[in-house]
Protein backbone atom coordinates (compact mmCIF):
# COMPACT_ATOMS: atom_id res chain seq x y z
CA UNK A 1 0.00 0.00 0.00
CA UNK A 2 2.63 2.54 -1.08
CA UNK A 3 1.50 6.12 -0.30
CA UNK A 4 2.04 8.99 -3.11
CA UNK A 5 3.14 12.14 -2.77
CA UNK A 6 2.69 14.89 -5.15
CA UNK A 7 4.37 18.47 -4.84
CA UNK A 8 3.53 21.47 -7.22
CA UNK A 9 5.84 23.95 -7.03
CA UNK A 10 4.06 27.05 -8.02
CA UNK A 11 7.52 29.19 -7.59
CA UNK A 12 9.42 30.62 -10.95
CA UNK A 13 12.02 30.80 -9.07
CA UNK A 14 14.05 27.53 -9.71
CA UNK A 15 15.63 25.82 -6.34
CA UNK A 16 14.69 28.91 -4.36
CA UNK A 17 13.11 29.40 -0.72
CA UNK A 18 9.97 27.82 -1.32
CA UNK A 19 10.92 24.89 -4.09
CA UNK A 20 14.21 24.07 -1.39
CA UNK A 21 11.48 24.30 1.54
CA UNK A 22 9.09 22.05 -0.81
CA UNK A 23 12.05 19.75 -2.09
CA UNK A 24 13.01 18.97 2.43
CA UNK A 25 9.17 17.80 2.72
CA UNK A 26 9.86 15.68 0.39
CA UNK A 27 12.44 13.87 0.82
CA UNK A 28 11.33 13.66 4.46
CA UNK A 29 7.73 11.60 2.57
CA UNK A 30 10.31 9.61 0.67
CA UNK A 31 12.28 8.91 3.88
CA UNK A 32 9.34 7.05 5.14
CA UNK A 33 8.41 5.35 2.23
CA UNK A 34 5.95 7.35 -0.15
CA UNK A 35 6.85 7.54 -3.78
CA UNK A 36 7.35 11.03 -4.53
CA UNK A 37 6.77 13.40 -7.61
CA UNK A 38 7.53 16.87 -8.25
CA UNK A 39 6.15 18.76 -11.04
CA UNK A 40 7.63 22.48 -11.44
CA UNK A 41 4.58 24.90 -13.28
CA UNK A 42 7.09 26.66 -14.56
CA UNK A 43 7.81 23.81 -16.94
CA UNK A 44 4.67 23.06 -18.07
CA UNK A 45 2.55 24.73 -20.76
CA UNK A 46 -1.06 25.62 -19.78
CA UNK A 47 -3.12 28.89 -20.58
CA UNK A 48 -5.69 30.55 -17.69
CA UNK A 49 -8.92 29.61 -17.84
CA UNK A 50 -11.16 31.44 -20.43
CA UNK A 51 -14.31 31.72 -18.67
CA UNK A 52 -16.58 30.24 -21.39
CA UNK A 53 -18.18 28.38 -18.77
CA UNK A 54 -18.32 25.35 -21.13
CA UNK A 55 -17.58 23.19 -18.32
CA UNK A 56 -20.90 24.23 -16.34
CA UNK A 57 -22.67 22.09 -19.12
CA UNK A 58 -19.96 19.60 -19.90
CA UNK A 59 -17.67 19.30 -16.98
CA UNK A 60 -14.95 18.99 -19.02
CA UNK A 61 -12.45 22.08 -19.62
CA UNK A 62 -12.24 23.00 -23.55
CA UNK A 63 -8.64 23.75 -23.37
CA UNK A 64 -6.89 20.42 -22.96
CA UNK A 65 -3.30 21.14 -21.90
CA UNK A 66 -0.88 20.67 -19.21
CA UNK A 67 -3.13 21.42 -16.72
CA UNK A 68 -5.83 18.96 -17.47
CA UNK A 69 -3.50 16.23 -17.59
CA UNK A 70 -1.56 17.71 -14.16
CA UNK A 71 -5.09 17.73 -12.27
CA UNK A 72 -5.50 13.92 -13.32
CA UNK A 73 -2.16 13.47 -11.55
CA UNK A 74 -3.54 15.25 -8.22
CA UNK A 75 -7.02 13.09 -8.32
CA UNK A 76 -4.57 9.78 -8.54
CA UNK A 77 -2.35 11.56 -5.44
CA UNK A 78 -2.63 10.65 -1.41
CA UNK A 79 -1.09 13.97 -0.44
CA UNK A 80 -0.79 17.12 -2.29
CA UNK A 81 1.93 19.11 -1.40
CA UNK A 82 1.07 22.28 -3.38
CA UNK A 83 4.12 25.33 -2.95
CA UNK A 84 4.01 29.32 -3.65
CA UNK A 85 6.30 32.34 -2.54
CA UNK A 86 3.56 35.19 -1.47
CA UNK A 87 3.94 37.51 -4.55
CA UNK A 88 1.88 41.12 -3.80
CA UNK A 89 0.85 39.77 -0.91
CA UNK A 90 -0.94 36.67 -2.50
CA UNK A 91 -0.09 33.37 -4.46
CA UNK A 92 2.02 33.63 -8.05
CA UNK A 93 -0.03 33.66 -11.19
CA UNK A 94 1.47 30.39 -12.09
CA UNK A 95 -0.13 28.70 -9.22
CA UNK A 96 -3.37 30.88 -9.10
CA UNK A 97 -3.70 30.04 -12.80
CA UNK A 98 -3.65 26.37 -12.27
CA UNK A 99 -6.19 26.38 -9.24
CA UNK A 100 -9.02 28.42 -11.81
CA UNK A 101 -8.28 25.84 -14.54
CA UNK A 102 -9.97 23.26 -11.59
CA UNK A 103 -12.99 24.91 -12.16
CA UNK A 104 -14.39 21.76 -14.22
CA UNK A 105 -14.51 19.83 -11.09
CA UNK A 106 -16.66 22.35 -9.16
CA UNK A 107 -19.09 22.13 -12.19
CA UNK A 108 -18.85 18.87 -12.03
CA UNK A 109 -19.24 18.50 -8.13
CA UNK A 110 -22.20 21.66 -7.53
CA UNK A 111 -23.78 22.27 -11.37
CA UNK A 112 -24.02 18.44 -12.64
CA UNK A 113 -23.99 17.02 -9.73
CA UNK A 114 -21.18 13.97 -11.50
CA UNK A 115 -18.93 13.87 -8.70
CA UNK A 116 -19.14 13.69 -5.36
CA UNK A 117 -15.64 13.36 -2.55
CA UNK A 118 -17.40 11.21 0.76
CA UNK A 119 -15.88 12.14 4.03
CA UNK A 120 -13.83 9.09 4.27
CA UNK A 121 -12.03 10.03 0.51
CA UNK A 122 -11.36 13.40 2.13
CA UNK A 123 -9.75 12.00 5.23
CA UNK A 124 -7.77 9.72 3.40
CA UNK A 125 -6.44 12.36 1.26
CA UNK A 126 -4.16 15.09 2.81
CA UNK A 127 -2.93 18.55 0.92
CA UNK A 128 -0.25 21.10 2.55
CA UNK A 129 0.70 24.40 1.17
CA UNK A 130 4.24 25.33 1.49
CA UNK A 131 5.50 29.08 1.29
CA UNK A 132 7.60 31.46 1.84
CA UNK A 133 7.74 35.38 2.14
CA UNK A 134 9.96 38.09 2.36
CA UNK A 135 8.68 39.95 5.26
CA UNK A 136 8.36 39.24 8.92
CA UNK A 137 4.67 40.31 8.81
CA UNK A 138 2.52 37.49 10.75
CA UNK A 139 0.05 38.23 8.31
CA UNK A 140 2.15 38.18 5.28
CA UNK A 141 -0.02 34.78 4.22
CA UNK A 142 -3.49 35.19 5.05
CA UNK A 143 -4.47 36.32 1.74
CA UNK A 144 -3.11 33.02 -0.14
CA UNK A 145 -5.22 30.67 2.55
CA UNK A 146 -8.65 30.97 0.76
CA UNK A 147 -7.03 29.89 -2.67
CA UNK A 148 -5.67 27.16 -1.34
CA UNK A 149 -8.58 26.00 0.62
CA UNK A 150 -10.33 26.60 -2.44
CA UNK A 151 -8.09 24.11 -4.81
CA UNK A 152 -8.03 21.46 -1.84
CA UNK A 153 -11.76 21.82 -1.71
CA UNK A 154 -12.05 20.96 -5.26
CA UNK A 155 -10.13 18.16 -5.59
CA UNK A 156 -11.15 16.11 -2.52
CA UNK A 157 -8.08 16.91 -0.14
CA UNK A 158 -8.56 17.70 3.88
CA UNK A 159 -6.40 20.78 3.64
CA UNK A 160 -3.88 19.08 6.54
CA UNK A 161 -1.36 21.51 7.23
CA UNK A 162 0.84 24.70 6.56
CA UNK A 163 4.36 25.06 6.25
CA UNK A 164 5.20 28.67 6.12
CA UNK A 165 8.76 30.44 6.69
CA UNK A 166 8.52 34.19 6.72
CA UNK A 167 10.83 37.08 7.05
CA UNK A 168 13.50 35.54 4.44
CA UNK A 169 14.67 39.18 3.76
CA UNK A 170 16.32 38.92 7.17
CA UNK A 171 17.19 35.19 7.22
CA UNK A 172 18.59 36.10 3.77
CA UNK A 173 17.48 32.81 2.47
CA UNK A 174 15.61 29.42 3.92
CA UNK A 175 19.14 27.68 4.25
CA UNK A 176 19.69 30.12 7.27
CA UNK A 177 16.83 29.68 8.61
CA UNK A 178 16.73 27.90 12.04
CA UNK A 179 13.22 25.30 11.92
CA UNK A 180 11.97 25.58 8.91
CA UNK A 181 13.82 23.18 6.86
CA UNK A 182 13.46 20.32 9.48
CA UNK A 183 9.92 20.79 10.31
CA UNK A 184 9.20 20.55 6.44
CA UNK A 185 11.25 17.24 6.38
CA UNK A 186 9.31 16.14 9.56
CA UNK A 187 5.80 16.86 8.27
CA UNK A 188 6.69 14.79 4.78
CA UNK A 189 7.27 11.80 7.14
CA UNK A 190 4.14 12.33 9.64
CA UNK A 191 1.77 12.70 6.25
CA UNK A 192 3.03 9.24 5.30
CA UNK A 193 2.73 7.32 8.80
CA UNK A 194 -0.65 9.32 9.02
CA UNK A 195 -1.53 8.33 5.63
CA UNK A 196 -0.54 4.43 6.16
CA UNK A 197 -2.19 3.95 8.97
CA UNK A 198 -5.57 5.87 7.95
CA UNK A 199 -5.65 2.99 5.07
CA UNK A 200 -4.68 -0.16 6.51
CA UNK A 201 -7.60 0.51 9.30
CA UNK A 202 -9.80 1.30 5.91
CA UNK A 203 -8.52 -2.06 4.33
CA UNK A 204 -9.31 -3.86 7.66
CA UNK A 205 -12.63 -2.41 7.46
CA UNK A 206 -12.93 -4.39 4.14
CA UNK A 207 -13.30 -0.02 2.28
CA UNK A 208 -11.63 0.66 -0.55
CA UNK A 209 -9.90 3.91 -2.39
CA UNK A 210 -13.36 5.94 -3.26
CA UNK A 211 -13.90 6.19 -6.81
CA UNK A 212 -13.77 9.76 -7.92
C1 LIG B 1 7.31 39.77 -7.66
C2 LIG B 1 7.55 39.55 -6.20
C3 LIG B 1 6.61 39.95 -5.28
C4 LIG B 1 6.82 39.76 -3.92
N1 LIG B 1 5.86 40.16 -3.04
C5 LIG B 1 6.04 39.94 -1.72
C6 LIG B 1 5.03 40.36 -0.80
O1 LIG B 1 4.02 40.93 -1.15
N2 LIG B 1 5.26 40.12 0.53
C7 LIG B 1 6.40 39.49 0.97
O2 LIG B 1 6.53 39.26 2.17
N3 LIG B 1 7.36 39.09 0.11
C8 LIG B 1 7.21 39.30 -1.23
N4 LIG B 1 8.17 38.88 -2.11
C9 LIG B 1 9.36 38.15 -1.60
C10 LIG B 1 9.21 36.63 -1.72
O3 LIG B 1 7.98 36.16 -1.22
C11 LIG B 1 10.32 35.91 -0.98
O4 LIG B 1 11.59 36.38 -1.36
C12 LIG B 1 10.24 34.42 -1.21
O5 LIG B 1 10.99 33.73 -0.24
C13 LIG B 1 10.73 34.04 -2.61
O6 LIG B 1 10.65 32.65 -2.78
P1 LIG B 1 11.38 31.93 -4.02
O7 LIG B 1 12.85 31.93 -3.71
O8 LIG B 1 10.77 30.57 -4.06
O9 LIG B 1 11.05 32.74 -5.22
C14 LIG B 1 8.00 39.10 -3.47
C15 LIG B 1 8.95 38.68 -4.40
C16 LIG B 1 8.73 38.90 -5.75
C17 LIG B 1 9.77 38.44 -6.75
Amino acid sequence: MEIKVLGISGSPHRHGNTETLLDSFLDGAKTAGASVEKVVLKDLDYTPCQGCNACHKTGDCIVQDDAITLFDKILKADSVAVASPIYSMGITAELKGLIDRGQYLWARKFILKTLFFPNEHIIQHKGVFISTAGLSWDNVFDAAFPAITAFFNGVGFEYNDNIIANNMDEFKGIKNHPTALKDAFEKGQKVVAVLEKLKSQNSLKGGQKSKT
